[in-house]
């Protein structure tokens, strides 16, 4: 794949490998601030590069990253694949210079989380991770309501994660092997290991977990959906959810949760349930002066404060609405991509010393951290719970952060 990152070129000519169910994110591009064109997709499944070629008639279309060969060469990639590819993918890129969008979880291990972010470090390309959920409007509330200091320090997080569209979106396919995702307390709850990270403004230092396989492993109907993506089975008539075949292979646990210790004293939970009938998150961040909470995680939802000592009110002193798409989180991918384009146009990774490295390399670490809390909080609910401490990061990193 030749490069030829040319910071001065009108219009950014982005790679995208992998076009599956998240090949919306690609589509983006197109109203990103930071003018930019997908000029190549590459897939090894046909039906993916048939959906690439219509969505793209003007890209070259291929089987494989490596057979990516515009003359012009490319100046980003955007990695849409599989969770256990993320290493393999996003190395050999970031080997040959080219900035890369990872889509989270960075890897499915801690040790490829770390492999990744050495090649970012020693070879000094662009790397970014699309952690989307800490870009969402309930997010951004709970932030500011933080950041104004409205519940005084934060001491307390717990984080209630209802996962009811679990079966369409984890149980039908790759995600629900263990050797593809790891877990799904790392695959899905990457994102709010994040998110619970950035709003305590701190990092986990030791974590233990329990999980089970408690209703998806009892379907006995399994089925292969070969040149299909999560869309073409989505359905909320999927219910319950024993009623529809799952994946030949489902060993990842279907209901979880993780006990973290973070630095500073502060506490967090994490519960993941993914037979439950609605789909959303709540949050419940508790300070040292009151306690906010999301009713519902999209456009339409609020966050409340409770500031006053009282019995039980559900309504709270005050009331936030939540700022965001209705639907889902179509604004918060809009906002990854426009960012990640933008840290490409400016090259911001490389300047030392330059807020946007920072930044960059602030947002890398986090990455790392969701990766390994989920990681080893797995390792702890497949192995009696024992508590497991989070390693710092590889000495060529820390030796890169700025
Ligand atoms: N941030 C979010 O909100 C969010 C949401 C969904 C998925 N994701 C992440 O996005 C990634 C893609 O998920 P998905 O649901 O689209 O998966 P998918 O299985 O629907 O699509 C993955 C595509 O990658 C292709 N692929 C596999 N190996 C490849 C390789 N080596 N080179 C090129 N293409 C390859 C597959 O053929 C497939 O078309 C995953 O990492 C997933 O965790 C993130």
């Amino acid at each position: 794949m030749p490069t030829n990152c040319d910071p001065t070129s009108p219009v950014l000519r982005i790679a995208v490998v992998g076009y599956g169910a998240r090949g919306g994110l690609a589509r983006l591009v197109a109203s990103a601030p930071v003018p930019a064109s997908v000029v190549a997709v590459a897939d090894p499944e046909p039906s993916a590069r048939a959906a690439a070629q219509n969505h793209f008639p003007d890209a070259d279309i291929v089987a494989a990253v490596e057979a990516v060969g515009r003359p012009d060469g490319i100046d980003a990639a955007i990695v849409l694949t599989p969770d256990d590819t993320h290493a393999d993918v996003a190395i050999p890129l970031l080997e040959a210079g080219i900035p890369v969008f990872l889509e989270k979880p960075m890897a499915i291990t801690l040790t490829e989380a770390d492999r990744i972010l050495a090649a970012a470090a020693t070879t000094g390309t662009g790397l970014f991770v699309g952690h989307n959920f800490r870009r969402t409007g309930v997010m951004k509330t709970l932030a500011r309501i933080i950041g104004d200091g409205l519940i005084g320090e934060v001491k307390t997080i717990w984080v209630r994660h209802f996962v009811g569209n679990g079966g369409d979106y984890y149980f039908r396919d790759w995600h629900a092997d263990r050797s593809r995702s790891n877990s799904l307390l790392l695959q899905k709850a990457s994102h709010d290991i994040d998110a619970i990270h950035g709003l305590a403004g701190a990092y986990t230092r030791r974590v233990t977990a329990m999980g089970e396989l408690s209703v998806y492993g009892a379907v006995a109907e399994r089925l292969e959906r070969p040149g299909q993506t999560m869309a073409d089975w989505f359905s909320y008539d999927n219910w319950p959810p024993q009623a529809s075949p799952v994946a030949p292979v489902v060993d990842v646990e279907d209901v979880s949760m993780v006990l973290m210790a973070l630095d500073g004293g502060i506490l967090a939970s994490y519960q993941q349930c993914h037979f439950s009938p609605d789909y959303w998150r709540n949050y419940t961040v508790i300070g040292t002066h009151g306690r906010a909470e999301n009713i519902g995680d999209t456009g339409g939802g609020v966050v409340r404060v409770w500031n006053r000592r009282r019995a039980w009110d559900p309504r709270g002193d005050l009331e936030f609405p939540i700022h965001a798409d209705p639907e889902g989180h179509a604004d918060a991918d809009q906002e990854t991509i426009d960012e990640f384009l933008e840290m490409v146009a400016n090259q911001s990774w490389s300047s030392p010393g330059a807020a946007g490295a920072a930044a960059a390399w602030e947002a890398l670490v986090a990455a790392r951290q969701a990766v390994a809390v989920g990681d080893l909080a797995t390792r702890s609910l497949r192995g009696g719970s024992v508590p497991m401490d989070v390693p710092p990061l590889p000495k060529v990193v820390a030796d890169r952060l700025p």
